[in-house]
């Protein structure tokens, strides 16, 4: 598995990874493709973005996205202002449905914070459904990250229809903030430097 920068070119293909993702449980989101790849364009141009792209054996499997949070308004509300200093937010994760459990995600959080930490960010947040426990597993149990509030999402791409009328239905998302812990420069440089692991293993 290989994790690079995003080209445009990759748009449509990422497009329809992210609307099969977030058309799944918990989310039970409703995107046009058009309109997820103008936005992933639109984004990938801001001077702040870290925009990655997971392939493998040559196929594009997943796509990250991170922003400064200062970008994200209504979270950077409710985090702590110890964490809002030099903080990055973890916009984006989605990793296509036969390549989960394998790492990708993981490799696509690693890379974003080792990117961030090297332009001089020292926090993280991010935000997750309630219900999506894997996120929440991959940043407070495995990055020291810790849930610093609740905040009620509505949305025109979550909506269901009663009595004729389509009403959006709310997510409860969970919002966690750490520091952006030292490890992932070392995961990083390990999987990217053999010479890193040949020292590791004389030490
Ligand atoms: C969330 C997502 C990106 C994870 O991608 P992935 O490539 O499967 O992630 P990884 O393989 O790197 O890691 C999965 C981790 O979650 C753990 N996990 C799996 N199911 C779990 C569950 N039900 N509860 C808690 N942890 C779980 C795995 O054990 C693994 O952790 P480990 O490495 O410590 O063993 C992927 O499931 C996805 O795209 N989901 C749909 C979109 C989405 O929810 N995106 C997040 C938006 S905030």
């Amino acid at each position: 598995m290989e994790i690079r920068e995003f080209k445009p070119e990759d748009k449509n293909i990422l497009a329809k990874i992210y609307t099969d993702c977030f058309r799944e449980p918990p989310w039970l989101e409703e995107f046009g493709q058009q309109e997820v790849g103008n936005m992933f364009i639109q984004v990938s141009k801001w001077l702040d973005t870290i925009f990655l792209v997971a392939e493998h054996k040559g196929e594009i499997v997943g796509g990250a996205i991170a922003y400064d949070l200062a970008r994200k308004e209504d979270v950077a509300a409710l985090v702590p202002a110890s964490t809002t200093d030099r903080a990055i937010y973890m916009a984006e994760l989605f990793v296509e449905k036969p390549c989960r459990n394998c790492g990708v995600g993981r490799s696509l959080i690693i890379a974003r914070l080792a990117l961030a930490k090297m332009f001089g960010y020292a926090n993280m947040v991010a935000r997750t459904s309630i219900d999506q426990p894997i996120i929440k597993h991959l940043y407070c149990n495995r990055l020291g990250a810790t849930v610093v509030a609740e905040q009620k999402v509505s949305s025109y791409h979550r909506t269901q229809i009663v009595e004729r009328q389509k009403v959006m239905v709310p997510d409860q998302r969970l919002i966690m903030a750490g520091r952006i812990p030292e490890e992932v420069l070392v995961e990083t440089l390990l999987k990217v430097w053999p010479l890193a692991q040949r020292k590791r293993s004389t030490f």
